[in-house]
């Protein structure tokens, strides 16, 4: 698969963010010539940015006219990371997050769509745009799972709108979209507070791991809802960016995979692993149900991927987490400092998360 990559010069939209770095990074290692790195820096740091003379960084928003102008036909491979994060500060600002996580994907794709170099423009969707609303029992979701009119959030919807323009520039003008749904994504490089304050203290607590990790080595309560029944399927960072490497060099045009582990995990077992793996002794602490979010349980099938290009992830939940940990511990004052930034933000409701 790296010699694909060789040489080649790619544009990775949202690249200074969690998965964009670590995508930039694997880039480099299959010897990329030449990363474009595009980002308004709204949920991640200049700091989390690799540096190497293969990487050049444009600081704006892919809707922005000006930057659209510098980006011509001369790139092999683009990725489409580009988002508002997430779920909450999209429900606190929807015009905010139609601005940077779905007129984004209108522009971009509208601005590229005659390109004739380009080999994939791979786009990141999101499995919970399509997991079916349960607290039952989860089966693992398809591909082709039926979509609610009835999302979570304007990120949701976002998200999947995203995904039928890709499948709308592919068919109409040949455009060569992949779509690579990912499901909870964990690792190194993604900072707590990376970014600009967007109006909720999820700016702060982006995701359930980093922030389960950081209180664990803090000696925190891990705070659990509605019990942690909840069930997620959480994929290692570096199985994701093989998984978007995959969908650029052997997904088919206006297909959609899967990027998922396959496996289900509650979110008290994955508190339980984090508190064992930190020697955290504190109890987790019990809070009610988010009110907002109606899909608790899912996970992802990883049928398709596996039949049509082998993909399947190695990195198990206990070893990502462990390396994750490492990672938190050796990067802890830089997490603070970003975290710091918006702490005169995090008065009220600070113990929100995920
Ligand atoms: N992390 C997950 O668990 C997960 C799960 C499902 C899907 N995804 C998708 O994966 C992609 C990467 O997510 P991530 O976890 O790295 O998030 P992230 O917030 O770290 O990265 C997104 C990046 O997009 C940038 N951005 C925002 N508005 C922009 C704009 N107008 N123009 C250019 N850049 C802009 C942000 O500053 C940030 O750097 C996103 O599309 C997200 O929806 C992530």
């Amino acid at each position: 698969m790296s010699k694909l990559f060789r040489d080649a010069r790619v544009l990775i939209v949202g690249g200074a963010g969690f998965v964009g770095r670590n995508l930039t990074v694997a880039l480099l290692n299959a010897g990329a010539k030449e990363t474009i790195l595009v980002d308004n820096l709204l949920s991640s740091e200049h700091d989390n940015i690799p540096t190497s003379p293969k990487v050049s960084f444009w600081e704006g928003s892919i809707a922005d006219n000006d930057i659209l102008a510098k980006i011509g036909d001369n790139y092999d491979y683009i990725f489409h990371l580009g988002t508002y994060h997430g779920n909450q500060s999209s429900i606190h600002d929807p015009l905010a997050d139609h601005e940077n996580n779905l007129f984004t994907t209108l522009k971009l794709f509208n601005h590229v769509r005659d390109f004739k170099r380009v080999r994939k423009v791979v786009y990141s969707g999101a499995g919970c745009s399509v997991a079916k609303k349960t607290f039952g029992e989860a089966e693992a979701t398809s591909e082709d799972a039926p979509i609610s009119l009835e999302m979570d959030s304007p990120y949701s919807i976002s998200k999947i709108v995203g995904e039928f323009y890709a499948v709308y520039f592919s068919k109409q003008h040949g455009l060569p979209t992949v779509r690579a749904r990912f499901q909870n994504v964990y690792g190194p490089g993604e900072v707590l507070g990376a970014g600009k304050w967007r109006g909720t203290p999820a700016t702060v607590w982006r995701n359930v791991t980093p922030t389960f990790i950081y209180k664990a080595l803090k000696g925190q309560a891990l705070p659990i809802e509605n019990e942690g029944i909840a069930t997620r399927d959480f994929i290692y960072v570096e199985d994701v960016v093989d998984g978007l490497l995959s969908c650029a060099s052997k997904g088919r045009r206006g297909e959609v995979y899967n990027i998922a582990s396959g496996v289900e995990t509650s979110i008290r077992e994955l508190a339980q692993t984090i508190n064992e793996l930190t020697g955290n002794m504190t109890p987790v602490q019990h809070l009610p149900k988010r009110d907002w979010d109606s899909s608790g349980k899912r996970f992802g099938s990883t049928d398709k991927a596996k039949r049509e290009f082998g993909f399947e992830t190695k990195v198990s939940l206990r070893e990502g987490l462990s390396r994750t940990i490492e990672w938190t511990r050796i990067t802890l004052p830089f997490i603070e400092a970003c975290i710091q930034k918006h702490a005169k933000n995090m008065a009220k409701d600070s113990l929100l998360f995920y």
